[in-house]
């Protein structure tokens, strides 16, 4: 039995305005009746699952309550009352948990293609995880990105094989050296372990964080469905993520092959990639119409959007928001949040 835990603190400004403060990606509606924070669950159905841990902003409460009974997942609920990053994130819901759990902690932004295949691979991971292994899944790369985790393959194993190597997020020349080396896979940023291994990891590398999460799920006070951490004592938490806090110090790290079309929703490209195109390369939701247009996203809430003689470009629009950028610039959306909020 898993005890998934899905991280669903992300602010996703990348995805203005479609995501917002209120509503980040992974509350909002993708297509009807449906968000990533559903998706993630859905994909657990076929597994045996004690129960469900899901850890979010206390802002968006109400939302993940909703989303988990729309699917039936019985659980815990704890909220930050402000992001720390994925380490204490998962410390806390470690540390929440019963010693021999294995947890499977699972972002709530990502786009995978075949459960299946991701419900096989979680299989065999649970075999390296009873043993004491930190368990990664590993997805062949496509281009050299620089916003993932690299692992290298070592030794085959029972499962896939060792790490010898894990690179957080490395610069481009990097991210080209080890596309084109050939053992390098990207790190899926799910992974698998008994809570008990994972606190002893934290232990080691970053004690700091562990103390006083410790001092935040002692602290914390349960109401009804959920579980708050305490402001006085999270917000004094180092922000970290569980990539940079453990996984590139541990040697106790394996990989588990992951073989289906998988991406991180964290940019409008990956809305594009993963969007049905038509023979010009363009991508489109909602009320759109396009007229001699190549390679392109065009996304509508609301309105009809019409596009002429344009490429490489990504249109947003929402009732009180458009956006058009290119679609070299679109990971910098971020930045315009930035600069809204700075100006108030
Ligand atoms: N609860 C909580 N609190 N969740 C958080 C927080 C937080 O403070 N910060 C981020 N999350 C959630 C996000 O909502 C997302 O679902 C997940 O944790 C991962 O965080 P990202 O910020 O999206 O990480 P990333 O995409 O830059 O990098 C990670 O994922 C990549 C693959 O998608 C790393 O694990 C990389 O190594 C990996 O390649
Ligand atoms: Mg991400």
């Amino acid at each position: 039995n898993v005890v998934p835990v899905v991280l669903c603190g992300g602010n996703g400004t990348r995805l203005w305005p479609l995501s917002r403060k209120a509503l980040p990606k992974q509350f909002m509606e993708i297509s009807p009746g449906r968000t990533f924070l559903g998706d993630t669950l859905l994909r657990t159905k076929t597994m045996k699952v004690r129960k469900y841990m899901v850890v979010c902003n206390e802002a968006h409460r109400f939302m993940a309550a909703k989303i988990m009974q729309e699917h039936d997942c019985i659980g815990d609920i704890l909220l930050e009352p402000q992001g720390r990053n994925t380490a204490p994130a998962v410390t806390c819901a470690a540390l929440n948990a019963e010693e021999s759990d294995i947890l499977l902690v699972l972002p709530a932004d990502h786009d995978l293609r075949d459960s299946a295949v991701f419900a096989d691979a979680v299989k065999k991971g649970m075999q390296a995880a009873a043993a004491g292994n930190l368990v990664c899944f590993g997805i062949v790369p496509e281009r050299p990105e620089t916003g993932y985790g690299y692992m290298r393959a070592g030794a085959k194993n029972d499962v896939g094989f060792d790490v010898d190597c894990f690179v957080e997020k490395p610069d481009l020349a990097k991210a080209r050296e080890y596309c084109d080396a050939g053992d390098f896979y990207w790190n899926s940023g799910m992974f698998m372990f008994r809570a008990d291994v994972f606190l002893q990891e934290m232990a080691e590398h970053a004690p700091e964080i562990l103390a006083t999460c410790t001092d935040a799920v002692d602290t914390a006070v349960e109401d009804l469905d959920f579980m708050r951490l305490s402001p006085e004592v999270f917000l004094k938490c180092p922000s970290d993520s569980i990539d940079y806090a453990v996984m590139e110090k541990t040697a106790n790290i394996c990989m588990v092959p992951l073989d289906t079309p998988w991406t991180d929703m964290g940019s409008w490209n990956a809305f594009h990639d993963f969007s049905q195109q038509d023979e010009r390369g363009n991508g489109s939701v909602g009320d759109v119409f396009l007229s001699d247009v190549d390679n392109s996203y065009v996304h509508s809430s609301k309105r009809l959007v019409s596009v002429l003689g344009v490429r490489d470009l990504v249109v947003v629009e929402t009732a009180d928001a458009v956006m058009v950028s290119s679609k070299e610039q679109v990971q910098s959306v971020g930045g315009i949040v930035k600069a809204l909020t700075d100006m108030g």
